[in-house]
């Protein structure tokens, strides 16, 4: 592993956060010290360890201490409060930044990392998205994360696991955001005609069979500005909808859908998962293009086939699969 890159100390489960998260009274430095078995000291070292992470916690010498609000970042601490997913859960491997969260999920999943290991980055220096571009990923405003996942199944189900992490983000955005964002084949989110979000599926192979798999979704979520050259073509949920958003709800209620979605694609419940995709998705019945290397497929969009495939209509008739590539209309 990268050693250079090291897991934020975030990571771990601090009892003094617990107890302030599980008391809805203040609560004094003389009882959380005696609770917990810790000095006065040692208590006061990280309550402000606590406020330098961004947590709000109200001091006062007569009444104690008293939390007031979570820190806008996705501590493990944080997602793991509260989150539902027994498999999608961690370990979780967080970082202020890192050049891509999905390097970093492919390199553990190569050292034998168990599925559900989550890595997790506020920001992202060399951030990936799809056919080798960049993805924008200014820090604390975004979603960066990649998800380990270890299917006993052939690399050919790859394309439907995609489509089902995409299901997951528009279930997620409506549960946790109350937006209704649109899918555009095989993984672009789209809301309001821009794009949204995207997921980033990578896997390695052994004999015929995914070894494991690394599921990267990147989100534009509290994003108030893009680059000149992404202005016209990218949005957030913010910039859309003139709310802000909960980076932290959306990525817990993703991982618990995914998870779901996840377990009925294994037991082969795919065609129900493809319906729903098909309820979501903007780009059927539409006039697209295709380019796939140096040939460009023109056509309208049919129907997503039973493993993912994109089927396209040419105007010749001819009906063409297409199982990669970027859609243009
Ligand atoms: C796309 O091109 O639409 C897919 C974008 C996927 C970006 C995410 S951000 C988290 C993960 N880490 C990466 O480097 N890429 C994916």
């Amino acid at each position: 592993m990268n050693k250079n890159v090291k897991p934020n100390p975030a990571s771990l489960q601090d009892p003094v956060l617990r107890a302030l998260r599980e008391s809805a009274e203040p609560v004094s430095g003389e009882a959380l010290a005696g609770r917990l078995g810790l000095s006065r000291a040692a208590v006061w070292k990280r309550i402000n360890r606590l406020k330098a992470l961004g947590y709000a916690i109200q001091g006062s010498p007569r009444r104690g201490y008293r939390l007031l609000g979570l820190p806008d970042k996705l501590l493990p601490q944080e997602i793991a409060s509260g989150l539902q997913a027994r498999l999608l859960k961690g370990p979780i491997h967080y970082f202020d930044t890192l050049p891509s969260t999905n390097d970093l999920a492919k390199e553990l999943g190569v050292r034998g990392a168990p599925e559900g290991t989550l890595v997790v980055a506020e920001g992202q220096s060399r951030g990936r998205g799809r056919l080798g571009r960049e993805w924008n990923s200014p820090p604390g405003v975004g979603l960066y994360v990649s998800v380990l996942l270890r299917p006993p199944l052939p690399p050919a189900d790859l394309p439907q696991i995609t489509l089902t992490a995409g299901v997951a983000v528009v279930r997620a955005l409506r549960q946790a955001g109350g937006v209704t964002a649109g899918l555009k084949w095989p993984n672009d989110l789209v809301l309001a005609g821009k794009k949204l979000g995207g997921i980033l599926t990578e896997m390695e192979t052994e004999s015929d069979q995914i070894r494991h798999l690394v599921v990267g979704l990147g989100l534009n979520v509290n994003n108030r500005q893009f680059p000149a050259e992404l202005a016209d073509l990218a949005t957030s949920l913010a910039l859309t909808t003139g709310r802000t958003f909960s980076r932290l709800r959306i990525l817990q209620v993703w991982l618990e859908e995914l998870e779901s979605l996840y377990q009925r694609f294994l037991a082969r419940e795919f065609a129900a998962i493809l319906e729903e995709w098909q309820d979501y998705t903007v780009t059927l019945g539409r006039a697209v293009r295709v380019r796939q290397g140096a040939v460009e497929i023109c056509g309208q969009a049919l129907e997503v086939a039973a493993d993912g495939a994109l089927l396209i209509q040419t105007r010749s008739g001819e009906v063409v699969r297409v199982t990669s590539g970027e859609i243009a209309w």
